[in-house]
Parts: structure tokens; C-alpha cells; sequence
């Protein structure tokens, strides 16, 4: 891509739309056109699409929409993929809801605040409808400026813009509009002016919008929802129901055109204004003080070196000459910090025993080790390799780190025991562990997930059973979900078992990470610089080390030291080739680690389905 800011043509060539060469009339000059404002109850729908997802998940990934608003009566609905999964609330009434297919049946989470999850306010204000403003679906656009008219298929539209500028990083947005100030397509782009690289890009499309009232039915609670308050007082688990209710929310919420604006248009003025401080801009401002006191700290180490002695010497991060590194603004600079982690995470909470389901104690087997610690090499970086996988996935708008880290931990065993490269299904992880005590989008666990795999009989390949970025029905096997679901999808590889590596035993983690592969590992992720991380290695002494800190899972790749002797841990996450260092990172590997050599975790492949592939 070409360096520096594209122009409005150029991302108008990019996205194929026709930029009409009519001049403007004296009479649009002197009045200037003016941005449509939105009506206060309407109902429409959109697919979002992530351009950059294309190479990796098949298909790459379109979420269509459907949303009903209603502003004055303080209610909204959405449905994903034709209401798949779908969530609403209304504030008046004080009820909330989420409806989602669980393995071969919808199930609902839904408060009243008398019955079911106390955690109504928190789904509420994720769904926008919080106490004092509500936050609209369609962002404010009466403050952008004119640019032009454009064909979008076959219709005239009129393009609105805004550029959101911020150090050298600029976020540019398009919303064209019929010429009944209807929206047609929004079009985000955020850039980086030295670099010309893009770090964010979404594009979204109405495929209909109607303004004015909408019957009471479609906000009413759905059947399984009705039932579940009717029926009174829940048994179960209803802090697990209060944390997928208020989960679903956010995620909800974080798909919608004025999340993804950083702020979010809002019925007041007043708070329009205290929004321009939005998520964007000090998400912004937090990457540069941050890039400035590494900038400052460097330049400090390089006129005192002349008396520094060994830069090994330095301690954990005390010293300048200790780990240090960068942030960027990424593709989560729209979200706040609640979106983000609500949607990019995804560690459930520390297990107890005997919660339900076919829970069981971790059976994996104790690792045994074979090398003494002076016999392990200095070095070892899977990136690139087979046993890598096929690439840096993302799990976007969904708590699926679990699943992530487990498919890479499978295709890393899979890849060692039969050479095949294979890229598995997290969707079929996300739809089938639940009685395993996983949570779908709203967060799951390593071992328990390997359970399933074990006792499902293997994994279908991701091309089979595409990701879909939330719950859906089970199309794994021996499950019969409702026919519109799909067909079962065929397994492609078998597991026998899993290995745990001693907690916090570094010798044996950098052991089986060399002698077995790529380990699925927690991690303290969601301190707020991590989710900005660029390069170096990662180091927070705000880290937490002890289990009931970890909220994340990612793949353990490698380990290391620097030529400052900084020794680290090297990590894929599933954030996407835009995070990191093209989606991996370095973290510190001695001292605090952030929980990384805490559970380490690799799998085993089925002897049989592994001669299998050899023999043929
Ligand atoms: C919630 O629903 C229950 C059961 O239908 C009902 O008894 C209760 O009054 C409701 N509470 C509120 C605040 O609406």
C-alpha cells in the first residue's frame, strides 16, 4: 500500500465506488450540504466485514446484523446471522437477554432483577441503554464534513468523512448516505502516516433500513426467556448465567457503527461532547506517553553507557538496560477497555470442583523429563514452521482464546507425530465443550477442551466448520442439531491424551517446548498496555503470577534471550497478524513471566489415526 494518507479517491478506487465528477452548485457552496440525522426509532440491517480476515478464516468473516432501536422507549434487540444468537433489553422494563444456540438447543440468559443474574445494569449499559444517555447503533454524523457524491452499486450516495487525528496515526471514516439520508456503507480505515501501514479496517453495509415505530413484539423477551423468568428463582449457576448475560452485551454492542467510532453517538449534546474523548483518543494517547518514556529511558541509558559496566546486569525492568518495549495502535483502538476485554479474552473463571456437566479433574499425564537444563539449547522459535500452524488467526468480537490456544496446541501434535499441516476448527470447540465446562464466546479452559477433543473422537478441519466469531450449534460428533445448522462436519485428526508440564518449572517448560513443540499456556493479558504491545519484550510488574490472574490463553512458540541478555518467553496470540510483532510477542522469562510457564499444556496423537496417515 502506498505510503501516507490515502485520499478519498484512492480508498474510493480501493472499494470500487464511482465518484460522480458533477461540480458542486453555487447554491451547495454557500449553503454547504448538511449530514443526515438519524431518525430516534428505526430498524435495520447491515453485514460487517473484516477485509483483513480474508487470508486466514475461510470466507473471511461477515456478521450479518439486524437491529431494532428505539430510542425514546429505551429498548433495542440485535440478531446475528438471522438470530442465531440474538440479545436485547429495555431499560423501562428493566429486563435483559440473550438467546444462543447451546450444542443442539437455544438456550436464554435473561434478568429481570428480581430473578435470574444480578448482573441486569452491567448487560444493560452494554447494550447501551445504561442510566443517564443511551448510546445510539448509528454514530452521530452532524459534525462530519461533505466529500462528494459517489455511485455505491447502482444507487447515488453522498459522502460524509472524518478524520480522527492523533500523532501520526489517523483513523478515516466514510458513511455514505441516500439521497433520503438512509445509510448505505461505512468504511474505516485507521493508518499509520510514517509507516503507510493500515492497522484497522472495517467495512459495513446496509442491506435495508426502516425509520419509524416498531411493533412491541419485536423487543418482547423470546419464548425460552419468558419461560426462564416465569419460572421463578434459577438453581444452576447463575454467576456463570449474570457473566455470559452481561458478556453477550458487550459484545453485542461492540459490533455496532458507533462502537467501532470510539465514542458513540449519543441522544445529548452534551455527552456527544464529552465523547470526542473517546476510546480512540486515549487509547491514542496512552501508545505515545507510553513509546515516549521508552524514547526518554533509551536515550538516558545511551549517554550514561560510557560508565555502564554489563547491560546483563540490569535488573527486571528496574534498569533502562532491562526489558523493554513498544505500543501501536491497533485494531483495538475503537474499543474501551471493558469492549476489549469482553470481547479478545476469554480464560473462564478459576474452576470450582463438581460444577456440572461432564467436568472432571485435569487428566493429563505428568511430564517426565530426559535433558538435564545445561543440555537445552539457548534458542527455539517455531514461527514459520509446520508445527506453527498455518498462520496467526484472530478471534475477534469473541471470548474463544481457549479454543485458539487448544487448535494450536492440537495442530502443533499433529503436525510432529504425522508431518501434515493442518488447520483445525476453534468453531467446533466454541459450539460442542460446553458440558465440559466451557462457556462458548463467553470463555473456556485448556484442559477441559482437550476432554472433549478425547472423548468427541478428533477435529474437524477449520475449512469444514468455518469460524463464526460466536456461539453456534454443535457440528461436531454424535450431536443432533436442528438441520438448519448444517451437516456434521468430518474429523480430519485424533487425539489419544494431553501432558502437563510441571507449574512454574521453566527447565521443563523450555524442554517440552523443545522436544514436543508449541504449548497452550496462560497469560495475565488484560493489563491495558498489552492489548497495544508492538515489540520488545513485554514486561509488567503489575503482572499477576498466581492462577486466579490468568485470563487468557495463547500458544507458547519459543523462548530466548536478547543481546541486551534479557531472557523471554516467545507467544502467538489470536489477535491477528495486526497485533505484535505480526501477531506474536516476546514476554519477560525470568522473574515475572505474566503466568506463562504456570500451565503449560501440549497434546497426543492417536497411535492408529497416526499410522493411518503415514500409511497413506
Ligand atoms: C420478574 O419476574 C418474576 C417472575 O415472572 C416476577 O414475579 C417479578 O415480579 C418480576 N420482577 C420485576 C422487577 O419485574
Amino acid at each position: 500500500m502506498a505510503r501516507g494518507a490515502l485520499s478519498l479517491l484512492a480508498l474510493a478506487s480501493l472499494l470500487g465506488v464511482a465518484f460522480g465528477a458533477r461540480p458542486m452548485s453555487d447554491m451547495e457552496i454557500l449553503s454547504g450540504p448538511t449530514p443526515p440525522v438519524w431518525p430516534l426509532v428505526y430498524e435495520m440491517e447491515y453485514t460487517i466485514s473484516l477485509p483483513y480476515l480474508q487470508t486466514l478464516q475461510p470466507g473471511g468473516l461477515k456478521y450479518p446484523v439486524h437491529v431494532w432501536w428505539d430510542g425514546p422507549g429505551r429498548r433495542v434487540r440485535y440478531d446475528f446471522y438471522g438470530g442465531l444468537d440474538s440479545s436485547g433489553g429495555e431499560a423501562n422494563k428493566g429486563t435483559a437477554w440473550n438467546l444462543y444456540p447451546r450444542i443442539d438447543a437455544l438456550r436464554c440468559d435473561a434478568s429481570n432483577g428480581t430473578v435470574g443474574p444480578t448482573a441486569l445494569g452491567a448487560a444493560l449499559e452494554g447494550l447501551g441503554l445504561g442510566e443517564g444517555v443511551a448510546t445510539t447503533p448509528l454514530p452521530d454524523i452532524s459534525h462530519w464534513t461533505y466529500a462528494g457524491t459517489a455511485r455505491i452499486g447502482n444507487a447515488d450516495a453522498t459522502a460524509w468523512q472524518l478524520n480522527d487525528r492523533h500523532g501520526e496515526k489517523t483513523a478515516s471514516y466514510t458513511f455514505y448516505t441516500a439521497p433520503n439520508g438512509w445509510p448505505v456503507r461505512l468504511h474505516m480505515m485507521g493508518l499509520n502516516l510514517l509507516t503507510g501501514s493500515h492497522y484497522d479496517e472495517y467495512v459495513l453495509e446496509w442491506t435495508r433500513f426502516k425509520p419509524g415505530p416498531i411493533a412491541d413484539r419485536f423487543f418482547d423477551l423470546p419464548g425460552p426467556c419468558q419461560e426462564l423468568l416465569g419460572a421463578g428463582p434459577q438453581d444452576g449457576d447463575v454467576e456463570a448465567s449474570g457473566r455470559r448475560l452481561a458478556g453477550a452485551a458487550l459484545r453485542a454492542a461492540s459490533v455496532l457503527p458507533s462502537a467501532l467510532l470510539g465514542g458513540a453517538g449519543s441522544l445529548a449534546l452534551a455527552a456527544l461532547r464529552d465523547s470526542a474523548a473517546s476510546a480512540w483518543a486515549a487509547n491514542a494517547a496512552l501508545v505515545e506517553s507510553h513509546n515516549a518514556r521508552v524514547a526518554a529511558a533509551t536515550s538516558a541509558s545511551v549517554s550514561s553507557s560510557a560508565s555502564a559496566t554489563s547491560a546483563s546486569e540490569a535488573g527486571s525492568g528496574s534498569g533502562s538496560d532491562g526489558p523493554s518495549y513498544t505500543l501501536s495502535l491497533n485494531h483495538f483502538g475503537h474499543l474501551t477497555h471493558r469492549q476489549w476485554a469482553a470481547t479478545s479474552l476469554g480464560l473462564g473463571p478459576r474452576r470450582t470442583a463438581g460444577a456440572g456437566g461432564k467436568l472432571k479433574l485435569p487428566s493429563g499425564r505428568p511430564y517426565q523429563r530426559v535433558l538435564r537444563n545445561d543440555q537445552l539449547p539457548t534458542q527455539v522459535d517455531w514461527r514459520g514452521s509446520g508445527a506453527d500452524g498455518p498462520g496467526v488467526k484472530d478471534q475477534v468480537s469473541c471470548g474463544s482464546c481457549w479454543a485458539f490456544g487448544v487448535v494450536g496446541a492440537l495442530q502443533a501434535a499433529w503436525f510432529q507425530a504425522t508431518g501434515q499441516s493442518l488447520s483445525f476448527s476453534e468453531q467446533q470447540l466454541v459450539d460442542c465443550a460446553w458440558e465440559y465446562g466451557n462457556d462458548g464466546c463467553a470463555g473456556g479452559y485448556i484442559e477441559p477442551t482437550l476432554d472433549y477433543v478425547i472423548d468427541a473422537g478428533g477435529m474437524a478441519q477449520e475449512s469444514d466448520y468455518p469460524y463464526l466469531a460466536q456461539n453456534g450449534y454443535c457440528r461436531g460428533p454424535g450431536v443432533k442439531a436442528p438441520a438448519s445448522a448444517g451437516p456434521p462436519a468430518p474429523l480430519a485428526a485424533k487425539f489419544s491424551g494431553y501432558v502437563n508440564v510441571p507449574s512454574r518449572d521453566e527447565g521443563a517448560v523450555m524442554e517440552a517446548l523443545h522436544l514436543q513443540g508449541p504449548l497452550a499456556v496462560l497469560i495475565n493479558a488484560a493489563l491495558p498496555p498489552f492489548k497495544f504491545y508492538s515489540e520488545g519484550v513485554y514486561h509488567n510488574d503489575a503482572c499477576g503470577m498466581e492462577p486466579d490472574d490468568m485470563d487468557h490463553v495463547v500458544l507458547l512458540v519459543g523462548y530466548g534471550t536478547t543481546a541486551e541478555g534479557v531472557d523471554y518467553w516467545l507467544i502467538k496470540n489470536s489477535w491477528s497478524k495486526y497485533w505484535g510483532m505480526d501477531g506474536y510477542a516476546r514476554v519477560t522469562r525470568k522473574g515475572n513471566d505474566c503466568g506463562i510457564s504456570l500451565n503449560a499444556v501440549f497434546a497426543t496423537v492417536d497411535a492408529q489415526a497416526a499410522e493411518a496417515v503415514e500409511a497413506a
